[in-house]
């Protein structure tokens, strides 16, 4: 299939990329960079041994997308392109509904005028906000509790409703729970932009130097440590179910749901003793209040990607720590200048 990364510049859309080229795919990716460095483009020719289709494009820039369409043939698109910090939406919702809703209202009237009707989308387990129990099936109660998770939810909603106006528009929504790790060659990994939201990579930023210590956010969440117990998934395993999910809509014409997760919680202070084993150095953490927010323990039942998707996690934790931390200690300050 000649398909489209929108968003393939990011962490996941790296990986995505090496992946779906591994399996004979033409890839051409589209990115603004507002979010990821050019820098990332050599890396992905240096792995695949071929140069790069790129385009820049950003989402909210209507005409700019119908234009770019119109120019070009695409069977599928892989839609990664959103903004994705918690703590950022709370404090600029509009700019969140206007880049990831509005982004996506563009890149779905693009596809309609265009024929393209095959969609794979980055969902979130945020759709799960607080889930009743664990682990979390696709069923459960959507609960959104910040802005980006809204616009998660707004987004599998609109793509929902263009899929039942046009019964040959199929989508997959891939609910991510935490993705962690890096490709095995170190050339390309998670490349935060100033300090790190999210748990794995602001351990790696520790290990390398970059930060003093973590910060442990709750030492008395109901849980066997009493840290947060999360489903960290390693990210070449995210990467291969959207080659799944491309093979299903192109076989099956149909619209799917799924988690992706491992079915496995671990705690914060299981990773950081993981990581530590892994990178065979301390790291130096320190207890601190909950963040507002988080919640104790989320993680997936990922059966049904499994039977629809026939995909289930490969790759554990130690795998993970253990990609990360090459990434990392072999570009300690992320990706070069392009
Ligand atoms: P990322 O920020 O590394 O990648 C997103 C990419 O989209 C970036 O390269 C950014 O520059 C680009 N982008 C953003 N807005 C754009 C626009 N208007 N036009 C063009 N490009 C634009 O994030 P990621 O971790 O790779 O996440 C990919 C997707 O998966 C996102 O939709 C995110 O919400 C979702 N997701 C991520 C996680 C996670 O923990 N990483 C978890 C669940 C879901
Ligand atoms: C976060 C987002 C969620 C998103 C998910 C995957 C919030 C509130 N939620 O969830 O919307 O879908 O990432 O991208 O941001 N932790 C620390 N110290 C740190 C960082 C994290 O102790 O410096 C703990 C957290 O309290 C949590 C665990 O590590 O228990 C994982 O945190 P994080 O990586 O931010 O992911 P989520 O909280 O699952």
């Amino acid at each position: 299939m000649r398909i489209l990364l929108c968003g393939g510049a990011g962490y996941i859309g790296a990986h995505a990329y090496v992946v779906l080229v591994e399996r004979g795919h033409e890839v051409i990716v589209a990115d603004n960079f507002s979010n990821s460095s050019p820098g990332v483009l050599g890396r992905l020719q240096q792995i695949t041994g071929q140069p790069v289709p790129f385009q820049p494009l950003d989402l909210r820039d209507r005409e700019a997308v119908s234009g770019f369409f119109g120019r070009q043939h695409f069977d599928a698109v892989v839609h990664f392109a959103a903004l994705k910090s918690v703590g950022e939406s709370c404090e600029r919702p509009l700019d969140y509904f206007h880049n990831n809703i509005g982004g996506t209202l563009n890149l779905l009237h693009g596809m309609q005028q265009t024929g393209v009707r095959r969609l794979v989308f980055s969902s979130s387990a945020t759709v799960y906000g607080d889930p009743a129990s664990v682990p979390v099936r696709e069923d459960a109660r959507l609960q959104v509790t910040n802005p980006y998770g809204r616009t998660k939810l707004v987004m599998e909603e609109l793509i929902g409703d263009l899929c039942l106006s046009d019964p040959d528009f199929h989508a997959v929504n891939l609910r991510y729970f935490n993705p962690a790790g890096a490709h095995a060659s170190g050339l390309i990994g998670e490349d935060p932009g100033g300090v790190p939201n999210n748990l794995m990579p602001y351990i790696c930023q520790v290990a390398v130097g970059r930060r003093e210590r973590l910060s442990v956010f709750g030492g008395d969440w109901p849980t066997l440590d009493g840290t947060g117990v999360r489903d960290y998934i390693h990210v070449m395993d995210l990467a291969r179910a959207h080659a799944d999910a491309l093979d299903f809509v192109a076989r099956e014409r149909r619209n799917l749901t799924v988690n992706l997760g491992t079915g496995h919680g671990i705690s914060v202070l299981q990773l950081v003793k993981a990581f530590a084993d892994a990178a065979a150095r301390d790291i130096p953490y320190q207890v601190v209040a909950r963040r507002p927010g988080d919640v104790a323990e989320v993680y997936a039942d990922p059966s049904l990607a499994h039977r629809m998707l026939g995909w289930r996690a490969e790759l554990g934790v130690e795998a993970m720590c253990r990609d990360a931390w090459r990434w990392q200690s072999l570009n300690p300050q992320g990706y070069p200048a392009a």
